[in-house]
């Protein structure tokens, strides 16, 4: 080879090499994160990966709860170009794992010890037939309530601890001429409240009958005609504007004032401290009434779509960072939820995500945790969606208690 030749050749490579590290150097995400207090919280992450030298190609789907997100997802599998990473919830994972559509993230996991330090209930979604091919980024819970403090200061409000006080005290609130409950008429956010609403009334067994076991007496009992009942009166206090409203703008009416309460998963606490909010003195955060001690949780995990054979250096490099302990950290500080390894400590956590934690252990030592049902992970989207339907529909009017429970119980029946 002359030199202009060998020259050549070194330049071509240099070329191929630069260009396959272009193209390899960025990773494309889907998710939901769209909400001010979500964009923070994945600011940590791209700006983890830009210092590795990975670019993030950004693919939000706006839609809390990610119902918009599936669809869009569902549609660019389809057509054969899925993305590297996508954000999904529990039972979602296992569906298209089934499919066959996500990578085998094994070796990773191996190297990362992750079998000894993510929690078993994790787990459950992130291995399928024992291969890893989802990594946790969280764990969040849904039987929340979020209050604003002074609001209730000033009406002389206490924290409500059971159904009747609570009931009392958006009573006080509507008297007052302000909204008791900021929400969102989208069906998730119906169903997040039905959630804590199943759990407070029925408690845990009837909630693991009805939701896990879809057990047909639990799911047309007694018990369930009077969740419906009590959604309805939950129904006479949302404000006149509540249908289809963002859950963030369900939030902010909160943040600013102008609501009380808003049941709502604690990924609403990342949008009071992106306001600049301070638990325990502009808001409170507790349990929903009744639900004190268990816990409906769930966990957001990056599910790793094969892109051929082998994991790409970009997916490794996204669960690696997702994985570690000062992500885990600086991540769910901002995101409102709890990491999703048992090794890390979250004594530097505000004083709502400490409880998280300390509820999440408690509820999980004494079997009451579960899988939340309207945040997928207690049944495949077919009979979440289908609870979906029947829920919604109550709340805006169109079947009474009965016929509700009814519905519910023969929507389950054929959505299996
Ligand atoms: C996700 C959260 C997200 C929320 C609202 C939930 O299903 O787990 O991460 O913040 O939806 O979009």
């Amino acid at each position: 080879m002359n030199r202009i030749m060998r020259k050549t050749v070194t330049a071509l490579a240099a070329l191929a090499t630069s260009a396959s590290m272009a193209a390899a150097a960025d990773v494309e995400v889907l998710h939901w994160w769209t909400s001010g207090g979500e964009a923070s919280a994945l600011n940590v992450l791209k700006e983890d990966l830009a210092a590795q030298g990975i670019g993030w190609q950004d693919m939000p789907v706006a839609g809390g709860g990610g119902t918009q997100a599936m669809t869009v997802l569902r549609a660019r599998v389809t057509s054969g170009n899925a993305p590297a990473a996508v954000q999904m919830l529990g039972f979602d994972i296992t569906d298209w794992a089934k499919e066959g559509a996500l990578a085998n993230l094994n070796p990773i996991a191996e190297e990362g010890g992750w079998d000894a330090v993510v929690p078993e209930a994790l787990q459950k979604f992130s291995k399928y037939d024992g291969e890893w091919i989802a990594v946790p980024v969280n764990i969040h819970s849904t039987n929340w309530v979020w209050a604003n403090k002074p609001l209730l200061d000033e009406l002389g409000i206490a924290q409500p601890t059971t159904w009747d006080e609570l009931v009392a005290a958006m009573e006080a609130v509507k008297a007052a001429g302000k909204t008791a409950v900021a929400h969102g008429g989208q069906a998730w956010q119906d169903a997040t409240i039905f959630d804590a609403v199943a759990m407070a009334t029925g408690g845990p067994e009837f909630y693991q009958a009805a939701f896990i076991d879809l057990d047909p007496e639990a799911l047309g009992s007694d018990t369930m005609k009077e969740v419906f009942d009590r959604m309805t009166v939950i129904r006479g206090y949302v404000d006149d504007n509540f249908s289809g409203r963002d859950w963030n703008l369900a939030s902010a009416m909160v943040i600013n004032g102008d609501a009380a309460f808003q049941f709502m998963g604690d990924w609403a606490k990342g949008e009071f401290l992106n306001a600049g909010k301070v638990p325990n003195e502009d808001f409170l955060c507790f349990r929903f009434p009744g639900t004190e001690n268990q816990v409906t949780f769930n966990t957001d995990q990056f599910a790793v779509f094969s892109q051929g054979d082998e994991v790409s250096p970009e997916q490794a490099a996204l669960a690696e960072a997702v994985i570690s302990p000062e992500f885990q950290i600086a991540f769910n500080t901002v995101k409102g939820s709890v990491p999703a390894r048992t090794d890390v400590s979250v004594e530097t956590f505000d004083a709502c995500g400490q409880k998280a934690y300390a509820d999440l252990k408690a509820a999980s030592s004494s079997g009451n945790l579960f899988g939340s049902m309207a945040h997928g992970h207690a049944n495949p989207a077919s009979v979440k969606n289908a609870m979906y339907d029947v829920i919604t529909a109550q709340f805006n009017g169109e079947f009474d208690s009965e016929t509700a429970v009814e519905e519910m119980v023969s929507a389950v029946e054929l959505s299996q």
